[in-house]
């Protein structure tokens, strides 16, 4: 619902946990593209193709991974060389040659003027890997914060007509995602508020849902491994014990139609330990008082817990066993 809330935290919790798993190969997709990139908070490291420069092949599957420094340097490496092309040919700052690193931006915006099938390119190109992660088995997809990057998918993200835009790249996106034989979990950490990028999210998850996939123009297709592929989903609407936030939580909640509610989880996180039972109290109070959705009362919580804070260490390996409670059957 807001910033801050720990969506990120419990996106990486629930990728990381479901890749330990092991049964399913997952993917991390960082959605939020103007907030805090992911590579800059979580050991990453990118794909690497052969040579040493800085250019990227990006219609070619890469040969394997920088190192965790490379990585950062090549980042560096990323907004320098946009800075110089950009200096150089102001005109180009719609479409520099990205460099360095690829990020979750280069799949979105990617076109060429002579854009068809064959010039797709495959998403093997913007995977990276997680140090110290099962490696088969996660894969994430960070976007980038650096300026020239915001720069550019700023005018994307908040304009209202490339909406449809951006859901369509991401049903590319989830296309070639769709997995040979097997499952597949795509976890999606988007921004705060629905409005704008969530809610492309959220639109394309409910057309998949449909008993017939809806598509996103009448006349319009939808890219076939996808139609094809049976989608399963939930969303988790992250909050705080903040009243405010749980009443907001609640007149959005209350619009979500009933056959969609199952799929539609209400978190409540950072419940200090011992106050599980208040906020079971103050959505009882809440539900009573404005007729709130049945979605309040299924509140899953998660709680204050320094271990779950990922951000801050540098190692992922110790997570508390209950750390992925929260997922139920998921
Ligand atoms: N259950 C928790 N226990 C303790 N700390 C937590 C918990 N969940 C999140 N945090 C901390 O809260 C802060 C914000 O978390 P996070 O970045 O995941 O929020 P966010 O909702 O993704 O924020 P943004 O809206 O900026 O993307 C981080 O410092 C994180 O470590
Ligand atoms: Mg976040």
């Amino acid at each position: 619902m807001k910033g801050g809330v720990g969506k990120s935290t419990l996106s990486v919790l629930t990728a990381l946990g479901l890749a330990r798993r092991g049964d399913r190969q997952v993917t991390l997709v960082d959605m939020d593209l103007t907030g805090t990139s992911l590579a800059d908070v979580l050991p990453l490291e990118a794909p690497a193709w052969p040579g040493n420069t800085s250019a990227l092949r990006l219609l070619e599957p890469p040969a394997g991974f920088h190192s965790r420094e490379a990585t950062r340097e090549r980042m560096d490496d990323r907004e320098l060389l946009a800075r110089q092309q950009i200096a150089r040919d102001p005109e180009s700052s719609g479409a520099f040659e990205a460099r360095g690193v690829p990020f979750l931006n280069d799949f979105l915006l990617f076109a060429t003027p002579d854009w068809d099938e064959q010039r797709e390119m495959p998403v093997a190109s913007v995977l990276w890997r997680m140090q110290d992660a099962p490696e088969q088995a996660l894969r994430v997809i960070p976007s980038s914060a650096l300026p020239s990057d915001l720069e550019r998918i700023l005018p994307v993200v908040f304009d209202e007509n490339h909406s449809g835009f951006l859901e369509n790249r991401l049903e590319y996106l989830l296309d070639a995602l769709v997995p040979e034989q097997g499952e597949s979990v795509v976890v999606m950490d988007t921004p705060p508020t629905i409005p704008g990028l969530s809610r492309s999210v959220l639109s394309l998850a409910l057309r998949l849902s449909k008993p017939h996939k809806q598509h996103l123009a009448e006349q319009g297709g939808m890219p076939e491994r996808l139609e094809a592929a049976p989608v399963e989903w939930t969303a988790f609407v992250v909050g705080s014990m903040d009243h405010q936030d749980i009443r907001a939580a609640n007149r959005w909640l209350s619009l979500v139609l009933p056959e969609e509610r199952p799929r539609i989880r209400f978190l409540v996180n950072r419940i200090p330990p011992g106050d599980e039972l208040q906020i079971r109290g103050m959505l009882e109070d809440i539900l009573e008082r404005e007729n709130a959705a049945g979605i309040l009362l299924d509140a899953v919580t998660v709680r204050e817990d320094v271990a779950l804070q990922l951000f801050r260490s540098r190692e992922l390996k110790d997570l508390p066993p209950d750390a992925l409670d929260f997922l139920g059957g998921v």
